[in-house]
């Protein structure tokens, strides 16, 4: 209590806290640390030059509505006692030791920027991509203005994994372009979608349509799109006893088995003109990847082995192989089995859940001894929890990460290092100027914003985003 008086109190040394990452887990943690500490000055530093982490880089185009959150993000990074600092890269700008030496509390919100891997052969093809690179590409992503993936060299694609990003990635190859093009959509992504000869899409799961991970609002959006035929095969829809019981305590499953049964049943829709098909593949897990015999080092299937699901606790049924095979021809493949965390040096890291050991927010350098977490550093969102959740669940992860920092302070746990004032921000930025890193702030960001408002504003988008680092610093040189 003592140490929290002296924090409010002395206004010359305000409780300095930096924030990596500029996501929903790092503007929710800024906004709770600043309304809970009055004395708290909070930095949010990203790696990219442009904050708001997935609501820009991985929120699907035609999702506007998903990116309001994006004016309450803005409101906290306007507040006096806040700043966002863009390019700054935890890691290679600065490192993990520094940061805590300038700052009282560093709380680490850099997400999941990785991809968990299949392990199988041929993973490495042409053609084969991850999810996540395909969505930074359509969304603009310095870094994924490089992949030019190839949607002309065949007419169907294989998206493994039955989640949400897995729905959204269909539904970009399947929806008409006429539709994405009022979008916030990449333009480079929009033109090449526009000559794209896929017309047939599977989406592969390893486990039943009782398990498939996607929610029902997403689900019934897809299975709407006005030229696209839905095949799911009626055999696949049988629940066995194990799956009625899942389903008696999961609404949401619930309701997605009753929309893929409704579908099963639909008749195809016959629009005629630019017609699309999206088959839902159940129990099928893949074994490895087919080489194309024409084209070397390029995909032409996927080897998928048949699966059954075998309990093992309650609630939960795991795919196991049946040994029965079957494979599937496709010129491109997403992988939408889950993004991963990596971690940084000198951080603590669970490599087999792909998370930061910690407790309620506390990073654990022992995980078995919680009593001891590793002074000053925390962590929130997908790097805290493994990648799952929506924007709004990184609300409530904040709120345990600021209570845990509340309750440190309190109780003084904090007091040894923090006691004496840090340098925060001016340290911050006298270090990044001695390395020649080139800062963005955030009314450098609100110049990138109205230009990308006003070369969209042109081509009745809400915005063209600009999607190199070169187009993002010479608008704000
Ligand atoms: C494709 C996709 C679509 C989604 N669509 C929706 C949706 O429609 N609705 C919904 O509610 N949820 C959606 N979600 C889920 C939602 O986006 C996540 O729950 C949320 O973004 C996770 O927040 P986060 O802050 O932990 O991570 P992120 O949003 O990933 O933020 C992490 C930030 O850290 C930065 N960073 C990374 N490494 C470093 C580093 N070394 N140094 C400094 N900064 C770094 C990144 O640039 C990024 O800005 C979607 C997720 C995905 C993957
Ligand atoms: N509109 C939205 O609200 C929206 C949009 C996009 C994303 N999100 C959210 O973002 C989070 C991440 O979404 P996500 O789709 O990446 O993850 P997810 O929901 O966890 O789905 C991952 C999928 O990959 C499968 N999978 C995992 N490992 C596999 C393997 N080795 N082989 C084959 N299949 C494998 C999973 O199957 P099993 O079930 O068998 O493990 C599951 O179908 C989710 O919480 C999601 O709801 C929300």
């Amino acid at each position: 209590m003592m140490f929290c008086l002296s924090f409010s109190s002395i206004s010359s040394n305000p409780l300095r806290v930096c924030v990596v990452g500029s996501g929903p887990a790092g503007f929710y943690t800024a906004e709770k640390m600043l309304k809970a500490h009055q004395q708290a000055q909070v930095d949010i530093i990203d790696r990219l030059p442009t904050p708001f982490g997935l609501v820009r880089s991985g929120v699907a185009p035609d999702h506007p509505e998903t990116k309001i959150v994006i004016n309450q993000f803005s409101r906290v990074a306007q507040q006096e006692r806040c700043s966002f600092l863009g390019n700054v890269n935890l890691g290679s700008s600065i490192s993990l030791s520094e940061l805590r030496e300038l700052y009282h509390v560093v709380v680490l919100a850099y997400g999941a920027e990785s991809d968990r891997s299949l392990g199988i052969p041929g993973e490495n093809l042409k053609g084969v991509h991850s999810a996540r690179e395909f969505v930074w590409w359509y969304n603009g992503h310095p870094d994924g203005q490089n992949l030019e993936p190839d949607l002309k060299s065949t007419d169907t694609a294989v998206i493994l994994g039955q989640g949400n990003v897995a729905l959204d990635v269909a539904r970009i190859l399947l929806r008409p372009t006429t539709e994405l093009a009022t979008t916030d959509i990449a333009s480079h992504a929009l033109a090449t979608l526009e000559e794209s000869s896929i017309r047939v899409v599977y989406l592969v799961g390893r486990r039943g349509p009782a398990q498939a991970a996607c929610t029902a609002k997403e689900l019934r959006e897809i299975l709407g799109i006005h030229n696209v035929d839905i095949f799911i095969q009626e055999s696949d829809l049988l629940l066995t006893p194990v799956d009625e019981e899942e389903l008696k305590s999961n609404r949401i499953q619930r309701r997605v088995h009753e929309l893929l049964s409704k579908a099963a049943r639909s008749k195809p829709k016959h629009t005629g003109l630019n017609q699309r098909e999206l088959h839902f593949v159940f129990f099928r897990k893949p074994n490895s990847f087919q080489e194309s015999k024409e084209r070397a080092d390029h995909v032409s299937g996927v080897h998928f082995e048949k699966t059954v699901l075998q309990g093992v606790s309650s609630g939960k049924q795991i795919a196991i192989g049946s040994g029965e095979f079957e494979d599937i021809k496709c010129g491109m493949v997403l992988k939408s089995i889950g993004y991963k965390s990596v971690p940084v040096d000198g951080l603590p890291f669970d490599h087999k859940r792909g998370i930061v050991p910690n407790d309620r927010g506390r990073v654990l350098s022992d995980p078995s001894n919680p009593l001891v977490p590793e002074n000053g550093l925390y962590v929130c969102g997908w790097l805290k929890r493994g990648p799952t959740g929506i924007i709004g669940t990184n609300l409530y992860c904040a709120e345990e990460t600021v209570s845990s920092i509340s309750e440190d302070l309190e109780k003084g746990r904090l007091i040894p290092s923090s006691a004496l004032p840090k340098p925060g921000r001016e340290g911050l930025l006298q270090l990044l100027h001695d390395r020649n890193v080139r800062t963005v702030s955030f009314s450098d960001w609100e110049k990138i914003d109205s230009e990308e408002k006003r070369l969209g504003s042109s081509r009745n988008k809400p915005r063209e985003k600009l999607a190199t680092r070169d187009e993002l610093y010479k608008t704000i040189s």
